[in-house]
């Protein structure tokens, strides 16, 4: 039987691959894997045991941990939004997770509610994102305060993020880790700042600890380059089956509003992927899709469970139940998503729940 619908297939060799690849850009420093996001949309067990090399992993939301711990995942986990109130600081403990610390409240909290083991903790410092973090002149004062505090961990690490390492310009990346650097200067405690851009285009940046996400699934950080290019492999192929195959004459329209209109008697095959899927709706008319290891483009608009594709050209006939690539290791997911006018990272997040993942070997 043919499975129905959208199917993501997931590759466990490229995920040791990628690791792999980022291990050998920084020899020497320890890997937090980023996996929150359900695995960037690959699934956040099967991330966590395909990159059970990593040294720690690094999640948004207390739930990622309660997942994984709940399956027995034993490294290192770290809340990089933190906690936001006792109850959150108490599971967190109780997860034996690390704690990234990014505003006074969250400092002020950790005083209030005594633990009964020592908590690992991160400082996060702004340098430059605006997004979160502690000015880098309060650093040594805060230091001092959860130094003196028996519940905290003393082996205290430090890190920010950067807002631009994908930019080829490197300057605002100089400037944020002259800045990190500077501050952290004075304090005891292994730091890090480097995600995927960082990994693979500033060496300066890689320090005790790397954090790549989006390159581990095989995908690239930057706009001039996919994965496949930077020697990644793609973790993913969102893969589909034609539905149906129907004859258009000249000037008969397809899709919702009718948005393209045939020039030729045409060959249309009927996909069933659409945005309901998590295939973008925005897609710009001729994306890509892969069939029989070839390139067809889509006409007329996305609906929810389908997409449409002028199969006119295809010397092979194609049939019902002919498997469709949407983008995968031959199908460029980054190529995808600039059609769609938004970053491969969107993409592969928004795999939707319905699709089903598969492993695969190959
Ligand atoms: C704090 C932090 N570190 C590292 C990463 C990994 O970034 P990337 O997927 O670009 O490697 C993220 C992802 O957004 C993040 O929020």
């Amino acid at each position: 039987m043919i499975e129905q619908g959208t199917t993501a297939l997931i590759r466990r060799a490229a995920f040791s691959h990628n690791l792999q690849f980022a291990k050998q850009q920084a020899p020497n420093t320890k890997i937090m894997a980023i996996i929150k996001a359900n695995g960037y949309g690959h699934g956040l067990i099967r991330a966590a045991t395909a990159l059970s090399a990593a040294d720690a992993f690094g999640v948004a939301r207390l739930k990622e941990a309660e997942v994984l711990r709940a399956k027995a995942i034993t490294q290192p986990i770290v809340l990089l939004e933190g906690v936001q109130d006792g109850q959150q600081l108490k599971q967190a403990q109780a997860l034996n997770c690390e704690l990234v610390l990014y505003t006074e409240e969250q400092i002020r909290l950790l005083q209030q509610v005594p633990l009964d083991t020592s908590l690992p903790v991160w400082i996060k410092i702004e340098t430059g994102m605006h997004r979160l973090g502690i000015l880098p002149t309060e650093l040594s004062a805060i230091a001092a305060t959860l130094r003196a505090l028996d519940w905290v961990a003393p082996e205290i690490k430090l890190m920010s993020h950067y807002s631009s390492a994908d930019d080829s310009d490197h300057s605002v990346t100089q400037q944020q880790l002259d800045t990190f650097l500077s501050f952290t200067d004075a304090i005891a405690g292994e730091k890090s700042i480097a995600n995927s851009a960082a990994v693979l285009r500033h060496q300066a940046s890689h320090l005790d600890w790397i954090r790549p996400g989006i390159m581990l699934y095989g995908v690239s950080p930057f706009m001039d380059k996919t994965g496949i290019e930077l020697g990644l492999e793609p973790v993913m192929d969102l893969v589909s089956t034609v539905i149906a195959v129907n004859v258009v004459k000249p000037g008969e329209r397809v899709g919702y509003s009718g948005t393209w209109t045939a020039a030729r008697e045409s060959q249309i095959a009927v996909i069933s992927a659409g945005y309901g899927d998590g295939y973008p709706r925005h897609v710009a008319e001729g994306t890509p899709v892969m069939i029989h290891g070839r390139r067809y483009p889509l006409v007329g608009r996305v609906s929810m469970d389908m997409i449409c594709v002028d199969v006119t050209d295809a010397q092979d006939s194609i049939h019902i139940g002919d498997p469709v690539l949407l983008w995968g290791r031959d199908l460029p997911v980054e190529e995808i998503a600039q059609a769609a006018n938004t970053i491969a990272y969107e993409l592969i997040c928004r795999v939707a729940a319905r699709v089903l993942h598969q492993e695969i070997d190959d």
